[in-house]
């Protein structure tokens, strides 16, 4: 997959995407990123990238003719064009897992108070958000979405880690994880995680996880995807805690 990341501040991306997980897939050629600074793509003397916004108020807003320009010169055909803005549809683990399936992406990070409208309007497909709350400008947004979608791109996480495996996956969140010591501070690892039954663990995980989305998020309960056994066990629970 090929990201290309429009940004006033090409420099912000440098550490994230030659680190950790991003880099090796980067290094495998399993993703390509590359990020272009939006400023030489100014036509006016002093290469801004920005103006005072018409009707007044606060803030700079960005201009339309360097992004326009920019998305031109890195598009092709066939990218889907992304602006990161507060105002977009919500990333989720099923959103990424669709755009993971692009064979190209251009984000387009924005900054002040915004991007003038229109070049949003006639150059971009969606805008994408990363969750209600403002940021200073779009590249963390788009730092977010990369990891979060390349994480679906087969080959990115070893064969061991699978993004099917965690929190949000099936709509639940994730039981809770124990490495060595067996003991640390007086707290010992769940018996269940040292007996080497293959079905217990999984039952005890699944269990965990049900429990832990009970807690801190039932609302994720309503969606997620239940067998069975899943329903009979939180009958159980409630009957435990909700008795009359
Ligand atoms: N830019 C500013 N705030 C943002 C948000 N919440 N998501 C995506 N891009 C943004």
């Amino acid at each position: 997959m090929r990201i290309d990341i429009l940004t006033i501040f090409p420099e912000m991306f440098d550490s994230v995407l030659s680190s950790s997980i991003l880099g090796r897939a980067r290094e495998k050629g399993l993703l390509d990123v590359v990020c272009t600074d939006i400023r030489p793509f100014s036509e006016s003397k002093h290469k801004n990238t920005d103006d005072y916004p018409f009707g007044g108020g606060a803030g700079m807003v960005m201009l339309a003719q360097p992004i326009a320009d920019a998305l031109k010169a890195v598009s092709g055909d066939g990218a889907r064009k992304i602006y990161l803005g507060p105002r977009g549809k919500t990333l989720t683990t099923a959103y990424a897992r669709e755009l993971a399936k692009e064979e190209h992406l251009v984000l387009l990070c924005g900054h002040y108070e915004g991007v003038d409208q229109r070049v949003l309007d006639s150059c971009v497909d969606e805008e994408v958000s990363i969750g209600d709350y403002i940021l200073t400008g779009g590249e963390l947004a788009a730092m977010v979405l990369t990891d979060c979608v390349a994480r679906f791109i087969p080959g990115v996480l070893g064969s061991e880690e699978s993004p099917e495996e965690e929190s949000f996956s099936d709509g639940l969140l994730e039981y809770p994880q124990y490495t060595r010591p067996r003991v640390w501070r007086d707290m010992e690892v769940p018996q269940e995680l040292l007996s080497g039954n293959h079905a217990r663990i999984a039952w005890w995980r699944r269990a965990q996880s049900l429990l832990a989305t009970l807690a801190y998020r039932p609302d994720l309960l309503e969606k997620a995807e239940l067998n069975k056994n899943d329903l009979r066990f939180l009958r159980g629970v409630e009957a435990c805690f909700c008795e009359d």
